[in-house]
């Protein structure tokens, strides 16, 4: 009975009544139940509808679709439209729900999607970034705000996180991701979760979000963006696909699936991948969006032969909206009327996207999400020193000898130099949303707000220019043109200490922009030479979105900060740092390279069988250069030391069920006060397959004073040991292991346990 009336309301609703106080209840319990009851009432044409995604075309993340304006306007008022992306503001949005509310015949509620990446106004550290701080709470507290931030827009999903593994520092959009490691990434999956959604969905200050992209994307063959992707299930398994579970396990709304083949099949199309082990393995119910035009991208893969053939394929693979690709609208209704695709299909398709609609509470409020009077209680100043904080956490020290850091009193004369010193755009990165073009802090300006008991002189050295910044558009850092250099130099020359500011333009990297070359463009070599000829004590603060080549620099120059695209506050947050203010706690994400041959580098390798020989040349090395990287994973710098005790185990084997705990005392014998991000790494020694010579399973960050000392410790038990195996099941097998405990990737401490069932 209770059933019934429910789907009397429903249907009275999707006649009319779906309104700001429509009747319907809308608890979670009652989700199913409503999504069947609308879908019933959907003719083939208007389920397909739910299934397009349209672009609003005044922001294109990519290229335009053949579907012209006109026909776009008509779509939406007939409700054949279920999403669109890069509409922005509470009139763009209203106008077009109102377009689709008021004249559509079922009166579903469109989403709007953007790709809200390291904020939406006030714009955070890029994500590589910002993973550098191996802090939870401040991925999280970012992405809460970025969510705040756009729903004052109308803004109601992101495509963001970001969680594609890379180990590939030329892959431009190794920016947007959290680095080379399955743990930590997922960790940052799941705090960018909660951040953007929130415990409720329905709640008006949380957005969805999206876990992209599904999958392998981050393992493009020579860092190539949109490059083919061989790998295995090996690596499948134990290595990309841990965040997404993560993800998903997390609740994640949508998922995006990606532009990439994988072993010859494009992500899009792999049932494998969509059907089988997410909507199936995982048992995930929310719905995957296609990557933009990826499902029409099959043609040119060589895959499908015309738009209707890769509709066909991807919606049997389980790609659920078409972003901006106009294959489904072009082929869907035939596909059914022609028997090609079951229309059990398209209904499941349909129930996923209802379904998020539901628990975003569109269907109780269309307008839920636009309203004007948002904006005027989003607290932007506030997000702006949460955006400090954050950027500060982020930096990693790489290098601090001479004492140059921090910055002493005594220093009364500084040459800031450098191309990127002044600028205010760089800091603000790549998918910056709506974070405004030179809005940043700048190095120069945060130095100057100090108000530091010193003269400041300033010369750029190298011009920035040549080209419009825009997305489509990158700015190159001149090559050519050395007329600064001769400032710069006499500055050095009569200064006490140099802070020189160099690396990438804001849009070197991000979608499109992978590089052969990754040391440090234009003339910024000739440039750090010249000053490096006059004066010695430089301290290199680097601001870039991707690992660099920083051999020369970590040879010669006595003190490196890896300040990344910090966004809004960068200036104000480098300045805490080099000043002191703030102690240094940010460790890599990602291994840095000796040179660009050596990519991909990732500290989680497998051992090869020749993994070192003293003696010989016959061993897996490089002649040319030393082996391993130049910083590796987890590696940075304090203004303190931290010194490891040995790592303590309760007990030297469990069995399935029991864990044991590994202790390890650390003390801070320096004279300032720190934090320090304790690492536990894992070797499973002899297993079904060859295994990483060492994985992340475990942090934790503790602040010490002087003299301080803490023990962490870390429970260990079967759940960690476990990896996708040789019988293709997720297991941990018997026998022995190592772990590892230290401040970075390669300078542990271990200890060796044995495990059995
Ligand atoms: C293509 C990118 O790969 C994806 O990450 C993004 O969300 C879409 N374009 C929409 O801009």
């Amino acid at each position: 009975m209770k059933k019934l009336l429910i789907f009397m309301s429903l249907s009275l609703g999707t006649m009319g009544l779906y309104s700001q106080n429509s009747t319907i209840p809308s608890s979670v319990k009652n989700v199913e139940a409503k999504v069947d009851s609308v879908l019933n009432l959907m003719t083939l044409e208007e389920k397909v509808g739910q299934m397009i995604q349209y672009n609003g075309s005044w922001d294109l993340t990519g290229p335009a679709s053949e579907t012209g304006n006109k026909q776009k306007e008509d779509r939406l008022k007939k409700g054949l439209v279920g999403s669109m992306l890069n509409v922005l503001s509470v009139e763009a949005t209203e106008k077009a729900q109102k377009l689709n509310m008021e004249n559509s015949r079922m009166k579903i509620p469109l989403m709007f999607g953007y790709d809200v990446i390291h904020g939406y106004k006030t714009i955070f550290p890029v994500p590589l970034a910002e993973t550098a701080s191996w802090d939870m709470e401040a991925a999280e507290e970012s992405a809460r705000i970025a969510a705040l931030e756009s729903v004052a827009e109308g803004v109601n999903w992101t495509f963001s996180p970001m969680i594609d593994i890379s180990r590939d520092a030329r892959w431009g959009r190794i920016m947007e991701g959290s680095g080379e490691d399955p743990y930590l990434t997922s960790k940052v999956a799941v705090a960018k979760v909660k951040g953007y959604q929130g415990e409720d969905l329905s709640n008006p200050k949380t957005i969805a979000a999206t876990a992209k992209h599904f999958a392998g994307y981050g393992f493009a063959e020579g860092g190539k963006d949109y490059n083919t992707v061989n790998i295995g299930e090996n690596e499948l398994h134990n290595v990309i696909l841990p965040p997404f579970k993560a993800a998903a396990d997390a609740g994640v709304a949508t998922f995006m699936n990606s532009f990439n083949t994988i072993d010859g099949i494009p992500a899009t199309g792999s049932e494998s991948l969509q059907r089988e082990i997410l909507k199936g393995d995982w048992d995930w119910t929310g719905f995957m969006v296609s990557d933009w035009g990826s499902i029409a991208e099959m043609i040119p893969h060589g895959f499908a032969k015309d738009k209707i053939h890769a509709a066909e394929i991807a919606v049997k693979a389980g790609s659920d909206m078409d972003m901006e690709g106009g294959a489904y609208e072009a082929g869907l209704e035939k596909l059914v009327a022609a028997g090609k695709v079951e229309e059990a299909l398209i209904d499941d398709a349909v129930k996923r996207i209802l379904r998020v609609k539901f628990k975003m509470g569109l269907f109780d409020d269309p307008y839920r999400y636009i309203n004007s009077e948002t904006k005027k209680n989003v607290p932007y100043k506030e997000h702006m020193s949460t955006a400090r904080d954050i950027a500060k956490k982020s930096i990693v020290l790489l290098k601090n000898e001479n004492d140059l850091l921090p910055i002493k009193t005594s220093v009364k004369k500084i040459a800031v130099i450098g191309p990127l010193a002044d600028d205010k755009d760089t800091p603000i990165g790549n998918w910056r949303a709506q974070g405004e073009e030179n809005s940043a802090v700048s190095v120069l300006e945060g130095l100057k707000n100090a108000n530091l008991d010193a003269q400041i002189t300033y010369a750029q050295g190298i011009k920035l220019g040549m080209g419009e910044r825009s997305f489509l558009m990158p700015l190159k850092i001149n090559k050519t043109d050395t007329t600064g250099m001769g400032e710069a130099v006499r500055n050095a020359k009569n200064a006490e200490l140099v802070v020189m500011v160099l690396g990438e333009d804001a849009f070197q990297s991000g979608e499109g922009r992978s590089q052969a070359k990754i040391g440090l463009a234009g003339l910024q070599m000739e440039l750090l030479k010249a000053v490096h000829k006059v004066n010695k004590n430089i301290v290199l603060v680097l601001i870039n979105g991707r690992p660099l080549e920083l051999s020369w620099s970590s040879e010669n120059i006595p003190t490196i900060v890896e300040a990344w695209q910090l966004g809004s506050e960068s200036g104000n947050a480098i300045a805490d740092v080099l000043l002191g203010k703030y102690n240094p706690s940010g460790k890599l994400p990602v291994s840095f390279p000796r040179a660009v041959g050596q990519e991909p580098l990732y500290y989680n390798h497998k051992n090869t069988g020749r993994p070192f020989s003293a003696e010989h040349v016959t061993y897996a090395h490089y002649t040319d250069i030393e082996n391993g990287p130049l910083y590796p994973f987890g590696y940075g710098l304090s203004y303190t030391q931290f010194d490891y005790a040995r790592p303590e185990l309760s007990v030297e084997s469990i069995k399935s069920r029991e864990k044991a705990t590994l202790s390890v005392a650390v003390t801070n014998s320096g004279d300032r006060k720190g934090k320090e991000v304790v690492q536990l790494y894992l070797r499973d020694l002899v297993a079904t397959t060859a295994r990483p010579v060492k994985e992340l399973k475990g942090f934790e960050m503790i602040e010490l004073e002087p003299g301080e000392t803490k023990t962490v410790e870390f429970i260990i038990n079967e759940e960690m040991l476990k990896f996708y195996n040789a019988s293709e099941k997720w297991e941990a097998e018997e026998g022995e292991f190592q772990l590892m405990v230290g401040g970075n990737s390669e300078d542990v401490q271990s200890v060796k346990f044995n495990f059995s069932n």
